[in-house]
């Protein structure tokens, strides 16, 4: 391996919302915790993204920056060369992020009472910013078959049918239960959208993330009717560990919906940062061989804790996931409360996932926990041996777990 995947890195200083001494005490009244949620890595990014980024650092001037030509090329050709997606530059709109387009896009295909689209078990805030903007959620949940999600369509085309559901938000792939759509799943939820005239946005964030066989499918990819008609969120972030430098690039092929995008993001006058600009270029045009060998490193994190699962806590159950560096995880057969596994993790296990309940919030995460695995493997180890060691010590089939309040 040319890159150290392994090495450990003190982020408490680093102004980190994961790692923050000061925060994990106010979070979780605990400083001695392993973070295991939020979706960024404790790794390094790629030597070119360092280099690009001090490069620009020591120029000593950081005025406003602007999309260059280099910066959507690099995004074009990367599309190209990953995903065999020929798109254009002018397709290309910057935000600041991908929950920020979210947002737009819900205001822009959804009055204030309109109903918009999730699929639950989901990155949560999508319900705070469809409740947040006074649209209402409509509840679209995933079938959990043996721990592989699927998407139902007729719950889909229901909700899709009634006038007041204006905008599905597609997550693909799937935060957290880290499925990727396969072209025949995205051609029928993008059958029954285009049939009702329902807009769909599609949060290809992780789409670089890719673990298993499974191929990741661009939505827009599947046919020119289902191009037409959505808007497409990509970024470098979650990819080259990229979020605090806010970059996100949302590609939207049909031009009314993109001139009416970039309409309603006109007035915040938003622009590349300086840092931001030239890491993206960096990412896409210097360090494919780094995400190569994370993807490697990723995949063997992946299986250690899916081995170290089986062997220590065989009744939790969890999977490799197709994408993404999340694994959802199952602790249902310990039959406590979604309170009682919380506190359980942060107070007995001294770890802290993402709690799965808040992905779920009609009972879809009920008695999961989502735990990133972007870490140096002697890390997860940790992690997972304080859980482990914290369950033997409870004995699971004592009171607590019949207690289930
Ligand atoms: C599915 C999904 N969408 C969006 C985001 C946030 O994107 P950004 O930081 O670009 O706003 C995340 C971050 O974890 C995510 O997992």
């Amino acid at each position: 391996m040319k890159y150290d995947f392994d090495e450990r890195i003190d982020r408490t200083e680093a102004i980190s919302i994961k790692w923050s001494k000061q925060l994990r005490k106010q979070m979780f009244d605990e400083v001695d915790i392993i973070p295991m949620g939020i979706a960024d890595m404790d790794f390094k990014v790629s030597p070119a993204i360092a280099r690009a980024v001090q490069n620009r650092a020591s120029h000593e001037t950081y005025g406003y920056g602007y999309p260059s030509e280099e910066y959507l090329q690099a995004c074009v050709d990367w599309q190209k060369r990953r995903n065999n997606w020929e798109i254009q530059k002018d397709w290309i709109v910057y935000t600041p992020g991908v929950n920020m387009a979210l947002v737009c896009a819900i205001e822009m295909y959804a009055e204030v009472g309109d109903r918009v689209i999730v699929q639950s078990p989901v990155y949560y805030p999508y319900y705070d910013y469809i409740e947040g903007t006074g649209r209402k959620i409509a509840y679209n949940p995933l079938v959990n078959k043996d721990g592989r999600y699927e998407i139902n369509y007729e719950g889909l085309e229901n909700l899709a049918r009634d006038e007041k559901t204006k905008l599905m938000i597609l997550c693909s792939p799937h935060n957290p239960v880290g499925r990727c759509w396969s072209y025949e799943e995205l051609l029928k939820v993008g059958q029954i959208c285009n049939k009702y005239h329902v807009m769909v946005a599609v949060d290809e964030i992780h789409s670089d993330l890719i673990l298993q066989k499974e191929p990741f499918v661009p939505y827009a990819t599947v046919s020119d009717q289902l191009a037409q008609n959505c808007i497409i969120c990509t970024s470098p972030s979650k990819t080259f560990n990229l979020a605090g430098l806010l970059v996100s690039d949302i590609i939207i092929p049909n031009e009314s919906i993109r001139l009416a995008f970039k309409k309603k993001m006109a007035p915040y006058y938003l622009w590349p940062g300086n840092f931001g600009a030239v890491a993206q270029i960096a990412a896409y045009n210097e360090s494919e061989d780094w995400l190569e060998e994370l993807l490697i490193y990723l995949r063997g994190n992946a299986e250690f804790l899916y081995q170290f699962t089986q062997a220590r806590m065989p009744e939790v159950k969890c999977q490799v996931p197709q994408a993404t560096y999340l694994a959802w995880m199952d602790f249902s057969a310990w039959k406590m409360s979604p309170r009682q596994l919380w506190d359980f993790m942060l107070h007995r296990a001294r770890v802290a996932p993402d709690n799965g309940q808040v992905f779920g919030p009609n009972g879809e995460g009920d008695g999961f926990q989502r735990i990133n695995f972007a870490c140096p493997r002697a890390q997860l180890k940790e992690a997972l041996e304080r859980i482990a060691d914290a369950r033997d010590k409870l004995n699971m089939s004592s009171t607590l777990c019949s207690e289930n309040n």
